[in-house]
């Protein structure tokens, strides 16, 4: 199945090292993201479990929750929980969903036959409080995620859902954002007490809102 930006994200019910959920009672009001890896006791993959559990605190001051999966077990999760904490100094704080029957990986599309017929790609899935899809990425087995650029994927698509705003090439929490085309000039006055800057009609930069 493929999953585009703006769809529901599928619910399903599955066992995960933190016990049985269904999805999206699991996800409740807040934000979530899944996230799939290829192989448990993989040298890629256990680099980016912990990197994540490292930076779980910056997910749960965004009202983020996280969860993995793979197509292995549980008991095989549960067994590779130990390195992951060993190796990056955190031990794991989040779920992994065991998907030995693909059902995840089905429903996300998280397997791409050419790549590799048996084992998910690196999907994220990031989810919004509505439980739509409000940002996809695939990255092959090869290349490890970037913690940094979910967190600020996040901050964008968390601002962008609050103020009529969006941000521009290699933007960061705190730097200048661009007012929506759908307000005017006379509203961007009213909303964006901090002023803007026209460069043209079409591009207004100003300070980030929350900020
Ligand atoms: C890894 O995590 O290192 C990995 C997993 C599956 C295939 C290739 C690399």
């Amino acid at each position: 199945m493929t999953i585009r930006l703006g769809d529901v994200a599928p619910d399903f019910t599955a066992d995960t090292t933190e016990g049985p959920i269904s999805f999206h009672e699991w996800l409740g009001d807040g934000w979530g993201i899944l996230f799939s890896h290829p192989k448990d006791f993989t040298p890629v993959c256990t680099t980016e479990l912990g990197g994540f559990a490292a930076r779980k605190a910056e997910f749960d001051q965004r009202n983020t929750k996280l969860i993995a999966v793979s197509v292995d077990d549980v008991e095989s999760h549960n067994r590779w929980k130990a390195d992951i904490g060993e190796t990056s100094g955190t031990p794991l704080n989040f779920p992994i969903i065991g998907d030995e029957k693909h059902t995840v990986a089905d429903l996300y599309g998280m397997i791409h036959p050419n790549a590799n017929d048996t084992l998910t790609v690196r999907s994220v899935f990031i989810i919004g409080p509505d439980k739509k899809v409000k940002l996809t990425l695939t990255y092959p087995a090869s290349v490890g995620r970037n913690v940094d650029e979910i967190v600020r994927v996040l901050d964008s698509l968390q601002l962008s859902a609050q103020f009529p705003v969006s941000t521009p090439l290699n933007w960061k929490d705190g730097d200048e954002v661009i007012i929506a085309g759908s307000v005017s000039d006379e509203e961007a006055t009213a909303k964006f007490p901090k002023g803007f800057r026209k460069v043209k009609d079409y591009l207004r930069f100003t300070p980030q809102p929350n900020k």
